[in-house]
C-alpha cells in the first residue's frame, strides 16, 4: 500500500502531519505500518505502528560523515520505488526446515542540497520493520567517513527493558531488567571484574538486541541485519524523553565507518508483537540477510560435541603445559606442571565417551603452544596455530578420532590479537584440513590487535567475515567466542554455526555466575541474531567456590536439560565431564537423544526474564523434544501436545525437577517418568525456582 498524506486520517498521523511538511508514505503488512516523511527542514523521519498504535514515534535517520556534518537535513525527495517479495527458502540447519520471505518494500531515493544521494530502503513484514541506508554510486561522494549516524528509535513510554551495557568490547554481562528512565550502565559496569575487558565510555548506553516491553503488553525488539563492514550499533538512551538513538562503535580516531559508494549499512530491525512468543518466532533478521553464494555446503553438518575444556574452566586441568613461560630445563625443554588438560591419552578418553554415545565431536583446547602467557599483555604473536605442546600428538589423535568416527573441533584462541590471525588464517586451515579437523572455534579474549580497535568495530566486522569466508573455502565450520553479537549472518554463511558472544555458562565455574533468569532473556536479546554456544548440560552443579560463600550453579540439573531445546543451536556442548555423565545415565539419555536440527518450532509460552517452553520437531522425524525453563521462581504449568502427528503414539520422557529442587539448596534432584502419549495429550509440568524440564517424545513405530 502506498498513500499520499492527505488521504490519511488517524489522529496519530495528524499529530505527526502537523509538522511535516513533504508527502508522506506509508506502507503495511497486516497489523504492521511503516510511515516515511520529510520534514520543513528536508529531514528524514519514520514511524512504525502496530495495529494502529504508533511503537516508535516519528524518529530521526542521516548522518554525519567526514566532509558534511548536516547529512541528516536539507534532502529532497526525487523519487521511490517500491516492490513486495513474498518467498519461501530452506535455510541448510536451523529452528525450522522453511522460512517464508514475505514483506513490501519501500526505497526513497533522496538527493541532499549538497548534492550527495542517498537511498532509504525499508521493509515491512507482519512482524516488523527492517531499513538501511544505501549510498548509490556517484560523482559526489566515493571514499567517505562516517563519523556518526543519527538512526533514532523514539519509545512512546517508559517501557520494561532487558538489558547489557553497550560495551565496544564485550557483551558477557548479566542483563539489568530496569524501566527506561532508569538505565545506567555504570554500577554494572564497575561490579562486572569478571569481564576481562571492558570498554564502556557513555553510562547511559545499552547493546542491542534490546528487549522491551510497553505496559500495554506490546513487546518490542530493537537490533540489526546483516553487520558486514561497518561497526556495531549500540543505542544511547535519552532517560527523559525515552529515545534511543544509534551509538556506532568507533575506532581510534573515532571514526565509525570507512566506506566506498556504492555502499550500504546494516539493516536496522524493529520487531514488534503483542505476543512474546511470536518475537522468538520471527525470521525477519534472518529474511534481511541474503542467500548463501556457495551452494556446496554439504560438509556443513550440525553436531553435538564434548570438549577438554570443563576441566580447565574448573581447575581440575591447565591449559598451559608448564607453569611460566620461562619454565624451560637445562636441555631448553618446557617443564611441564603435570596438570596440562590436552594430552593425547587425555583426548582419547574423549574420544572414546563421545563414540560410545554417539556425540559427534571433541573440542580440545590448550593443545597450542602459548598459554603460559595468552593473553593480558597486549602481545601480539601469542600462537601459531599449528605447534602442538610436545604431550599433544596430531597425528595419533586424528588416527584414533577417525576410526571412533568422531569429528575433531579446533581451537584458535587469537587472545584478541586479530593482526597475528590473519597473518597465520591459511596456515591454520590448511592443517586443520590435513590432521581431520571440520570445525574450529575461535576466541577473542583481551584487547584487540590492531591496537585502538574494538570487537564490535568496524575492522574486527570485517575480520570476523574474512575468518567465515576462509571457513567457506577451506570447509570449516566456525564457532566464534568473544566476536560481536551475530546479525543474522547464518544465511549468507552456513558455516557460521554458532558464537559466544554473550554470557556463557562457564561463568558459573570462575564468577557469581548467571542469574537464574539469564537464560529465560538471551532468546529474547542475543540469539535474536544467531545461534550462541551457551555450553549447557552441566550436571555437578554443587561446590563452585570461587567466590565466598560456597554457592551453586543458578540453575537445577533438568533445566540444564531443557535448554538444549530453549537455546537454539546446531553445534550444542555436552560441556560437563565425562564422570559425570557416567554417573547419571539416566539423565545423560535426553542429552544423546536431543537433536541439532529442527524440522519445526513452536514455542509455546515465553514471557522474557521469566519463563520460555519451546517445542521443537527433529529435521527428517516424527520425534519432538520440549524444554521448559522458569526464573528464580517455581512454576506450574500446562502443555498440550496437540502438535503431534494425529493418530499417532509416542513414549514421551518426562526429565523433571524432583519435588524438592531448588537451584539454591538442591539443584541436582531430578525425576525422570516415562509415559505413552498422543496429540490428545496435556502435561502438567512442576518447575522448580531456578529449575525447567525436559521431555523427549519419541514415534512408536
Ligand atoms: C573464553 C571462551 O569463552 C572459553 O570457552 C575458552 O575456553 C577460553 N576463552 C579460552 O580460549
Ligand atoms: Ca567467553
Amino acid at each position: 500500500m502506498f498513500k499520499k498524506f492527505g488521504s490519511v486520517i488517524s489522529l496519530s498521523i495528524i499529530v505527526f502531519v502537523a509538522y511535516s511538511q513533504q508527502p508522506l508514505f506509508e506502507v503495511s503488512k497486516e497489523k504492521i505500518k511503516l510511515q516515511f516523511s520529510l520534514d520543513k527542514d528536508g529531514a528524514p523521519f519514520y514511524a512504525v505502528l502496530f495495529n494502529g498504535k504508533e511503537v516508535i514515534k516519528n524518529s530521526s535517520m542521516g548522518f554525519s560523515l567526514e566532509n558534511d556534518s548536516l547529512f541528516y537535513k536539507n534532502f529532497k525527495m526525487l523519487g521511490n520505488d517500491k516492490r513486495s517479495v513474498d518467498e519461501t527458502w530452506k535455510p541448510v540447519w536451523g529452528e525450522v526446515s522453511r522460512i517464508r520471505n514475505n514483506y513490501e518494500e519501500l526505497t526513497v531515493h533522496l538527493q541532499h542540497v549538497s548534492g550527495k544521494l542517498l537511498d532509504i530502503v525499508f521493509r515491512v513484514f507482519t512482524d516488523g520493520v527492517g531499513f538501511r541506508y544505501q549510498f548509490p554510486k556517484q560523482s559526489g561522494l566515493r571514499y567517505f567517513i562516517v563519523k556518526n549516524e543519527f538512526t533514532q528509535f523514539r519509545l512512546t513510554g517508559d517501557h520494561k527493558t532487558f538489558w547489557i551495557p553497550g560495551d565496544f568490547d564485550s557483551n558477557e554481562y548479566n542483563y539489568t531488567t530496569t524501566k527506561v528512565s532508569e538505565i545506567n550502565n555504570a554500577p554494572v559496569v564497575t561490579a562486572a571484574t569478571d569481564i576481562a575487558v571492558r570498554t564502556v565510555t557513555d553510562s547511559f548506553s545499552v547493546q542491542t538486541p534490546l528487549m522491551m516491553k510497553t505496559s500495554d503488553g506490546i513487546y518490542i525488539n530493537i537490533h540489526e541485519a546483516a553487520l558486514l563492514n561497518y561497526p556495531a550499533m549500540q543505542l544511547h538512551v535519552d532517560r527523559m524523553n525515552f529515545i534511543l538513538s544509534s551509538n556506532l562503535v568507533p575506532d581510534a580516531f573515532n571514526n565509525k565507518a570507512y566506506l566506498h559508494a556504492p555502499a550500504h549499512t546494516p539493516w536496522r530491525t524493529i520487531i514488534v508483537s503483542d505476543k512474546a512468543a511470536d518475537i522468538l518466532a520471527s525470521k525477519m533478521i534472518l529474511n534481511l540477510n541474503d542467500p548463501p553464494a556457495i551452494q556446496n555446503i554439504s560438509w556443513i553438518k550440525p553436531m553435538k560435541f564434548v570438549g577438554v575444556w570443563w576441566e580447565m574452566q574448573t581447575g581440575k586441568s591447565t591449559w598451559n603445559y608448564s607453569d611460566f613461560p620461562d619454565s624451560i630445563n637445562s636441555k631448553g625443554q618446557p617443564i611441564p606442571n603435570g596438570k596440562h588438560g590436552a594430552n593425547t591419552a587425555n583426548v582419547k578418553r574423549y574420544i572414546d565417551f563421545a563414540a560410545k554415545n554417539k556425540i559427534g565431536g571433541v573440542l580440545v583446547e590448550g593443545w597450542d603452544i602459548g598459554w603460559e602467557d595468552w593473553f593480558g599483555n597486549w602481545k601480539e604473536n601469542v600462537f601459531d596455530f599449528v605447534t602442538p605442546y610436545p604431550d599433544f600428538n596430531v597425528k595419533e589423535i586424528m588416527i584414533y578420532a577417525r576410526s571412533k568416527g568422531v569429528s575433531m573441533i579446533m581451537h584458535n584462541e587469537t587472545s584478541g590479537s586479530a593482526t597475528n590471525y590473519e597473518r597465520r588464517m591459511d596456515t591454520a586451515f590448511r592443517f586443520m584440513k590435513k590432521f581431520g579437523y571440520p570445525a574450529v572455534k575461535t576466541g577473542y579474549v583481551g584487547r584487540i590487535i590492531p591496537r585502538g580497535e574494538h570487537h564490535d568495530g568496524q575492522w574486527m566486522v570485517s575480520h570476523y567475515e574474512r575468518v567465515l569466508q576462509k571457513g567457506m573455502q577451506y570447509h570449516i565450520m566456525i564457532d566464534a567466542h568473544e566476536p560481536v553479537r551475530p546479525t543474522g549472518l547464518q544465511r549468507t554463511y552456513p558455516n557460521f554455526m554458532a558464537c559466544e558472544a554473550a554470557r556463557g555458562n562457564e561463568f558459573h565455574a570462575f564468577s557469581n555466575g548467571n542469574n537464574p533468569d539469564h537464560e529465560t532473556i538471551l532468546p529474547f536479546t542475543r540469539l535474536m541474531g544467531g545461534p550462541m554456544d551457551y555450553t549447557p548440560g552441566i550436571f555437578k552443579l554443587k561446590g563452585y567456590a570461587v567466590s565466598a560463600p560456597q554457592r551453586s550453579f543458578h540453575s537445577t540439573l533438568t533445566k540444564q536439560l531443557a535448554l538444549y531445546v530453549t537455546l537454539y543451536s546446531p553445534v550444542e556442548m555436552a560441556a560437563d565431564l565425562p564422570e559425570n555423565y557416567e554417573a547419571r545415565p539416566d539423565a545423560f539419555q535426553f542429552i544423546k537423544d536431543v537433536p541439532v536440527n529442527w524440522g519445526d518450532t513452536k514455542v509455546l509460552e515465553a514471557e522474557p526474564g521469566d519463563y520460555i517452553t519451546i517445542a521443537r520437531k527433529e529435521k527428517g522425524k516424527d520425534n519432538w523434544f520440549v524444554g521448559a525453563i522458569t526464573d528464580e521462581n517455581a512454576r506450574h504449568t500446562a502443555i498440550s501436545l496437540d502438535f503431534l502427528t494425529k493418530g499417532k503414539k509416542y513414549k514421551a520422557v518426562i526429565y523433571a525437577d524432583a519435588s524438592d529442587a531448588d537451584w539454591k539448596t538442591n539443584p541436582e534432584a531430578y525425576s525422570i517418568k516415562k509415559i505413552t502419549v498422543d496429540n490428545t495429550s496435556k502435561l502438567e509440568l512442576v518447575l522448580a525456582p531456578g529449575g525447567g524440564t525436559a521431555i523427549s517424545i519419541m514415534l512408536i513405530k
